[in-house]
Protein backbone atom coordinates (compact mmCIF):
# COMPACT_ATOMS: atom_id res chain seq x y z
CA UNK A 1 0.00 0.00 0.00
CA UNK A 2 1.02 3.16 -1.39
CA UNK A 3 0.45 6.71 -0.27
CA UNK A 4 0.62 10.35 -1.02
CA UNK A 5 0.15 12.44 1.92
CA UNK A 6 -0.48 15.90 2.31
CA UNK A 7 -0.15 18.03 5.08
CA UNK A 8 -0.93 22.25 5.79
CA UNK A 9 -2.62 22.49 8.82
CA UNK A 10 -0.12 25.09 10.80
CA UNK A 11 2.67 26.55 9.25
CA UNK A 12 4.36 23.71 7.34
CA UNK A 13 3.68 22.70 4.19
CA UNK A 14 4.71 18.94 3.48
CA UNK A 15 4.04 15.91 1.05
CA UNK A 16 5.09 12.67 1.09
CA UNK A 17 5.12 9.11 -0.20
CA UNK A 18 4.78 6.50 2.54
CA UNK A 19 4.81 2.62 1.23
CA UNK A 20 3.61 -0.07 3.76
CA UNK A 21 3.85 -3.73 3.73
CA UNK A 22 2.88 -5.84 6.29
CA UNK A 23 4.06 -4.08 9.53
CA UNK A 24 7.01 -2.32 7.85
CA UNK A 25 6.70 1.59 7.14
CA UNK A 26 8.85 2.92 4.57
CA UNK A 27 9.00 6.96 4.01
CA UNK A 28 9.94 6.83 0.10
CA UNK A 29 9.60 10.40 -0.22
CA UNK A 30 9.21 13.22 2.11
CA UNK A 31 9.48 17.50 1.58
CA UNK A 32 8.90 20.34 4.21
CA UNK A 33 8.68 23.67 3.48
CA UNK A 34 9.00 25.80 6.35
CA UNK A 35 6.89 29.28 6.76
CA UNK A 36 8.73 29.99 10.37
CA UNK A 37 10.48 32.85 8.37
CA UNK A 38 7.27 34.39 7.22
CA UNK A 39 5.83 34.65 10.68
CA UNK A 40 8.51 35.44 12.80
CA UNK A 41 8.23 39.52 12.72
CA UNK A 42 4.84 38.75 13.72
CA UNK A 43 5.75 36.36 16.77
CA UNK A 44 3.13 33.69 15.82
CA UNK A 45 1.80 32.16 13.27
CA UNK A 46 -0.62 34.63 11.21
CA UNK A 47 -3.32 32.41 9.42
CA UNK A 48 -3.92 34.05 6.55
CA UNK A 49 -0.55 34.59 5.80
CA UNK A 50 -0.37 30.66 6.43
CA UNK A 51 -2.83 29.82 4.02
CA UNK A 52 -1.46 32.31 1.48
CA UNK A 53 1.99 30.08 1.58
CA UNK A 54 0.70 27.15 1.12
CA UNK A 55 -1.51 27.90 -2.04
CA UNK A 56 2.18 28.75 -3.74
CA UNK A 57 4.13 26.20 -2.04
CA UNK A 58 1.70 22.88 -2.08
CA UNK A 59 1.05 22.22 -6.05
CA UNK A 60 4.95 23.06 -6.96
CA UNK A 61 6.06 20.46 -4.42
CA UNK A 62 3.13 17.78 -5.00
CA UNK A 63 4.25 18.06 -8.15
CA UNK A 64 8.12 17.44 -8.30
CA UNK A 65 7.02 14.65 -5.90
CA UNK A 66 4.77 13.43 -8.62
CA UNK A 67 8.38 13.16 -10.72
CA UNK A 68 9.67 10.14 -8.77
CA UNK A 69 6.41 8.61 -7.38
CA UNK A 70 3.97 9.14 -10.41
CA UNK A 71 0.05 9.24 -9.09
CA UNK A 72 -0.04 5.90 -10.95
CA UNK A 73 2.03 4.09 -8.20
CA UNK A 74 0.60 5.23 -5.83
CA UNK A 75 -2.64 3.19 -4.18
CA UNK A 76 -4.56 6.46 -2.31
CA UNK A 77 -3.90 10.66 -1.48
CA UNK A 78 -4.21 11.25 2.45
CA UNK A 79 -4.45 14.72 4.01
CA UNK A 80 -5.11 16.67 6.92
CA UNK A 81 -8.38 17.55 8.06
CA UNK A 82 -7.81 18.55 11.15
CA UNK A 83 -7.49 20.23 13.99
CA UNK A 84 -5.21 22.83 13.26
CA UNK A 85 -6.11 26.16 11.11
CA UNK A 86 -9.00 26.57 9.05
CA UNK A 87 -8.04 27.63 5.94
CA UNK A 88 -4.68 26.11 6.22
CA UNK A 89 -6.57 22.93 6.49
CA UNK A 90 -8.88 23.96 3.35
CA UNK A 91 -5.83 24.36 1.24
CA UNK A 92 -4.53 20.92 1.62
CA UNK A 93 -7.61 18.99 1.83
CA UNK A 94 -9.30 20.69 -1.60
CA UNK A 95 -6.13 20.13 -3.33
CA UNK A 96 -5.99 16.53 -2.13
CA UNK A 97 -9.56 15.52 -3.05
CA UNK A 98 -9.04 17.12 -6.22
CA UNK A 99 -5.94 15.23 -7.36
CA UNK A 100 -7.70 12.09 -5.97
CA UNK A 101 -10.63 12.38 -7.88
CA UNK A 102 -8.94 13.47 -10.88
CA UNK A 103 -6.95 10.33 -10.66
CA UNK A 104 -9.28 7.64 -9.61
CA UNK A 105 -7.69 6.95 -6.44
CA UNK A 106 -9.26 6.92 -2.91
CA UNK A 107 -8.98 9.74 -0.32
CA UNK A 108 -8.59 9.70 3.08
CA UNK A 109 -8.89 12.88 5.29
CA UNK A 110 -6.33 12.08 8.20
CA UNK A 111 -6.56 13.47 12.21
CA UNK A 112 -3.13 15.46 12.66
CA UNK A 113 -2.85 14.02 16.24
CA UNK A 114 -3.11 10.20 15.10
CA UNK A 115 -0.43 11.42 12.80
CA UNK A 116 1.63 12.84 15.68
CA UNK A 117 0.98 9.55 17.15
CA UNK A 118 2.36 7.43 14.20
CA UNK A 119 5.43 9.04 13.75
CA UNK A 120 7.56 6.93 16.63
CA UNK A 121 7.02 4.11 14.25
CA UNK A 122 8.52 5.82 11.26
CA UNK A 123 12.15 6.48 12.47
CA UNK A 124 12.06 2.07 13.18
CA UNK A 125 10.22 1.34 10.16
CA UNK A 126 8.17 -0.90 12.10
CA UNK A 127 4.13 -0.52 13.06
CA UNK A 128 4.21 -1.49 16.93
CA UNK A 129 3.00 -5.07 18.04
CA UNK A 130 2.56 -4.44 20.97
CA UNK A 131 0.08 -2.30 23.65
CA UNK A 132 1.77 0.84 24.76
CA UNK A 133 1.28 4.49 26.35
CA UNK A 134 1.66 7.56 23.79
CA UNK A 135 3.01 10.71 25.16
CA UNK A 136 2.03 13.28 22.83
CA UNK A 137 3.72 16.81 23.09
CA UNK A 138 2.78 19.77 20.21
CA UNK A 139 2.23 23.56 20.09
CA UNK A 140 -1.41 22.98 20.71
CA UNK A 141 -1.59 19.29 22.54
CA UNK A 142 -0.46 17.35 25.34
CA UNK A 143 -2.25 13.93 24.77
CA UNK A 144 -1.39 10.75 27.20
CA UNK A 145 -2.86 8.08 25.80
CA UNK A 146 -3.13 4.12 25.97
CA UNK A 147 -2.75 2.50 22.78
CA UNK A 148 -3.48 -1.16 23.54
CA UNK A 149 -3.87 -1.89 19.85
CA UNK A 150 -3.79 -0.23 16.35
CA UNK A 151 -6.44 2.32 16.19
CA UNK A 152 -7.60 1.98 19.89
CA UNK A 153 -7.00 4.67 21.99
CA UNK A 154 -8.02 5.51 25.60
CA UNK A 155 -7.30 9.23 26.60
CA UNK A 156 -5.25 9.12 30.17
CA UNK A 157 -4.72 12.78 30.93
CA UNK A 158 -4.19 16.23 28.99
CA UNK A 159 -3.03 19.77 29.83
CA UNK A 160 -5.79 21.51 31.69
CA UNK A 161 -4.54 24.95 30.60
CA UNK A 162 -1.38 25.50 28.16
CA UNK A 163 -0.16 22.92 25.81
CA UNK A 164 3.80 21.82 26.77
CA UNK A 165 4.58 23.71 23.83
CA UNK A 166 2.65 26.94 23.86
CA UNK A 167 4.78 27.32 27.71
CA UNK A 168 7.92 26.92 25.95
CA UNK A 169 6.61 29.75 23.38
CA UNK A 170 5.16 31.85 25.71
CA UNK A 171 8.15 31.76 28.41
CA UNK A 172 10.55 32.31 25.25
CA UNK A 173 8.22 35.96 24.15
CA UNK A 174 8.37 36.50 28.19
CA UNK A 175 12.79 36.20 28.10
CA UNK A 176 12.33 38.48 24.38
CA UNK A 177 13.46 35.06 22.60
CA UNK A 178 12.46 35.22 19.03
CA UNK A 179 9.55 32.47 17.53
CA UNK A 180 9.18 29.38 17.52
CA UNK A 181 10.13 30.03 21.24
CA UNK A 182 10.65 26.08 21.91
CA UNK A 183 13.83 25.45 19.94
CA UNK A 184 15.14 29.34 21.26
CA UNK A 185 14.82 27.89 24.95
CA UNK A 186 16.62 24.57 23.98
CA UNK A 187 19.31 26.50 22.68
CA UNK A 188 19.69 28.97 25.95
CA UNK A 189 19.49 26.20 28.26
CA UNK A 190 22.37 24.06 27.35
CA UNK A 191 24.74 26.73 28.40
CA UNK A 192 22.43 26.48 31.76
CA UNK A 193 22.02 25.20 34.63
CA UNK A 194 18.65 22.86 35.64
CA UNK A 195 18.85 23.35 39.44
CA UNK A 196 19.48 27.17 39.06
CA UNK A 197 15.52 27.72 39.94
CA UNK A 198 13.08 25.48 41.65
CA UNK A 199 10.28 25.75 39.40
CA UNK A 200 7.00 23.79 40.57
CA UNK A 201 6.62 20.53 39.25
CA UNK A 202 2.44 21.23 38.61
CA UNK A 203 0.38 18.70 39.15
CA UNK A 204 3.12 15.66 39.53
CA UNK A 205 1.39 14.23 42.41
CA UNK A 206 -2.59 14.78 41.03
CA UNK A 207 -3.45 11.20 41.21
CA UNK A 208 -4.58 11.46 37.71
CA UNK A 209 -3.07 11.59 34.47
CA UNK A 210 -3.58 15.17 33.46
CA UNK A 211 -1.52 18.26 32.59
CA UNK A 212 -0.74 22.20 33.80
CA UNK A 213 1.58 24.34 32.47
CA UNK A 214 0.07 27.55 33.20
CA UNK A 215 1.44 27.82 37.28
CA UNK A 216 4.89 27.20 35.39
CA UNK A 217 4.86 29.97 33.46
CA UNK A 218 3.36 32.22 35.58
CA UNK A 219 6.10 31.10 38.21
CA UNK A 220 8.84 32.22 35.35
CA UNK A 221 6.91 35.58 34.80
CA UNK A 222 7.20 36.19 39.29
CA UNK A 223 10.55 34.95 39.18
CA UNK A 224 11.93 37.37 36.12
CA UNK A 225 10.27 40.48 38.09
CA UNK A 226 13.04 40.00 40.87
CA UNK A 227 16.05 42.30 40.66
CA UNK A 228 18.21 39.35 41.04
CA UNK A 229 16.84 36.75 38.80
CA UNK A 230 18.82 34.29 37.72
CA UNK A 231 20.78 34.27 33.96
CA UNK A 232 18.37 33.83 31.00
CA UNK A 233 20.12 30.45 30.32
CA UNK A 234 19.42 29.24 34.15
CA UNK A 235 15.67 29.71 33.64
CA UNK A 236 15.96 28.69 30.92
CA UNK A 237 17.61 25.25 31.79
CA UNK A 238 15.24 25.04 34.79
CA UNK A 239 12.32 25.77 32.97
CA UNK A 240 12.69 22.87 30.44
CA UNK A 241 13.87 20.68 33.59
CA UNK A 242 10.63 21.10 34.99
CA UNK A 243 8.62 20.46 32.03
CA UNK A 244 10.41 17.19 31.32
CA UNK A 245 10.01 16.33 34.95
CA UNK A 246 6.49 15.96 34.97
CA UNK A 247 5.93 14.69 31.33
CA UNK A 248 8.29 11.91 31.96
CA UNK A 249 7.57 10.68 35.41
CA UNK A 250 3.58 10.74 34.51
CA UNK A 251 4.55 8.85 31.56
CA UNK A 252 6.19 6.42 33.03
CA UNK A 253 3.75 6.08 36.02
CA UNK A 254 0.93 5.14 33.25
CA UNK A 255 2.90 2.91 31.70
CA UNK A 256 3.63 1.13 35.08
CA UNK A 257 -0.61 1.20 36.10
CA UNK A 258 -1.09 -0.27 32.61
CA UNK A 259 1.21 -2.84 32.67
CA UNK A 260 2.33 -1.91 28.99
CA UNK A 261 6.06 -2.59 28.18
CA UNK A 262 6.59 0.17 25.69
CA UNK A 263 6.16 4.44 25.87
CA UNK A 264 6.71 6.37 23.08
CA UNK A 265 7.01 10.68 22.64
CA UNK A 266 6.15 12.52 19.54
CA UNK A 267 5.22 16.65 18.72
CA UNK A 268 6.97 19.31 17.93
CA UNK A 269 7.89 19.57 21.34
CA UNK A 270 9.83 16.22 20.97
CA UNK A 271 12.81 17.65 19.25
CA UNK A 272 14.20 18.67 22.47
CA UNK A 273 16.74 16.82 23.54
CA UNK A 274 17.11 17.35 27.13
CA UNK A 275 13.38 15.61 27.21
CA UNK A 276 14.27 13.13 24.69
CA UNK A 277 17.29 11.73 26.64
CA UNK A 278 15.00 11.78 30.12
CA UNK A 279 12.21 10.12 28.34
CA UNK A 280 15.03 7.13 27.13
CA UNK A 281 16.45 7.11 30.41
CA UNK A 282 13.67 7.16 32.78
CA UNK A 283 12.22 4.33 30.64
CA UNK A 284 15.19 2.17 30.34
CA UNK A 285 15.64 2.54 34.26
CA UNK A 286 12.19 1.07 34.26
CA UNK A 287 12.78 -1.83 31.60
CA UNK A 288 10.43 -0.41 29.28
CA UNK A 289 10.91 0.00 25.58
CA UNK A 290 10.94 3.50 24.75
CA UNK A 291 10.15 5.06 21.07
CA UNK A 292 11.10 8.72 20.09
CA UNK A 293 10.20 10.37 16.89
CA UNK A 294 13.12 11.65 15.09
CA UNK A 295 13.47 15.34 14.70
CA UNK A 296 12.26 15.07 11.08
CA UNK A 297 9.08 13.58 11.99
CA UNK A 298 8.11 15.39 15.21
CA UNK A 299 7.62 18.44 13.87
CA UNK A 300 4.79 18.67 11.35
CA UNK A 301 5.26 16.59 8.34
CA UNK A 302 3.36 15.06 5.51
CA UNK A 303 4.92 11.27 6.02
CA UNK A 304 2.88 10.95 9.14
CA UNK A 305 -0.29 11.54 7.51
CA UNK A 306 0.56 9.08 4.63
CA UNK A 307 1.77 6.45 7.59
CA UNK A 308 -1.82 6.30 9.02
CA UNK A 309 -4.19 6.41 5.47
CA UNK A 310 -1.56 3.61 4.37
CA UNK A 311 -2.77 1.33 7.41
CA UNK A 312 -6.58 2.87 7.30
CA UNK A 313 -6.97 2.42 3.56
CA UNK A 314 -5.27 -1.14 3.47
CA UNK A 315 -8.31 -1.77 6.43
CA UNK A 316 -10.70 -0.52 3.43
CA UNK A 317 -11.35 2.88 5.11
CA UNK A 318 -11.69 6.09 2.77
CA UNK A 319 -13.46 9.40 3.25
CA UNK A 320 -16.51 10.43 1.67
CA UNK A 321 -16.35 13.27 -0.61
CA UNK A 322 -18.34 15.81 1.16
CA UNK A 323 -15.93 15.46 4.31
CA UNK A 324 -15.30 18.76 5.44
CA UNK A 325 -12.31 20.11 7.06
CA UNK A 326 -12.62 20.78 11.32
CA UNK A 327 -10.23 22.78 13.26
CA UNK A 328 -11.33 21.08 16.69
CA UNK A 329 -10.97 17.33 15.08
CA UNK A 330 -10.10 15.29 18.29
CA UNK A 331 -9.03 12.12 18.46
CA UNK A 332 -11.93 8.94 18.12
CA UNK A 333 -11.73 7.20 21.32
CA UNK A 334 -13.20 3.90 22.56
O1 LIG B 1 3.97 19.44 16.44
P1 LIG B 1 4.33 20.82 16.08
O2 LIG B 1 5.36 21.04 15.00
O3 LIG B 1 3.09 21.65 15.64
C1 LIG B 1 1.83 21.49 16.24
O4 LIG B 1 1.10 20.57 15.82
O5 LIG B 1 1.59 22.27 17.20
O6 LIG B 1 4.82 21.54 17.43
C2 LIG B 1 5.25 22.86 17.48
C3 LIG B 1 5.68 23.17 18.91
C4 LIG B 1 6.00 24.65 19.13
O7 LIG B 1 5.35 25.08 20.32
C5 LIG B 1 7.51 24.67 19.29
O8 LIG B 1 7.99 25.72 20.11
C6 LIG B 1 7.76 23.31 19.92
O9 LIG B 1 6.89 22.45 19.24
N1 LIG B 1 9.16 22.89 19.74
C7 LIG B 1 10.01 22.71 20.77
C8 LIG B 1 11.27 22.38 20.19
N2 LIG B 1 11.11 22.35 18.83
C9 LIG B 1 9.81 22.66 18.58
N3 LIG B 1 9.83 22.81 22.11
C10 LIG B 1 10.91 22.58 22.89
N4 LIG B 1 12.14 22.28 22.41
C11 LIG B 1 12.37 22.17 21.07
N5 LIG B 1 13.58 21.88 20.61
ZN1 LIG C 1 1.53 19.04 14.86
Amino acid sequence: MRVLGIETSCDETSVAVVDKSGGTLTVVSQEIASQIEHHRAFGGVVPELATRHHLLRLDPMVKDMLQTSPLASVDGVAVTVGPGLATSLLVGTSYAKSLALAAGKPWLGVNHMEGHLFSPFLSRGLLPERPHVALIVSGGHTLLIHVPELFHYQLLGSTLDDAAGEAFDKVAKMLGLPYPGGPEVEKQARQGNPAAVDFPRSMLDSGDFNFSFSGLKTSVRVHLQKPDHAPVADICASFQQAVADVLVKKTIRAAKKLKVGTVTLSGGVSCNKALRSAFEKAANDKGLEALVAEPIYSTDNAAMIAAVAACRLERGETSPWDLDVNPNLRLALR
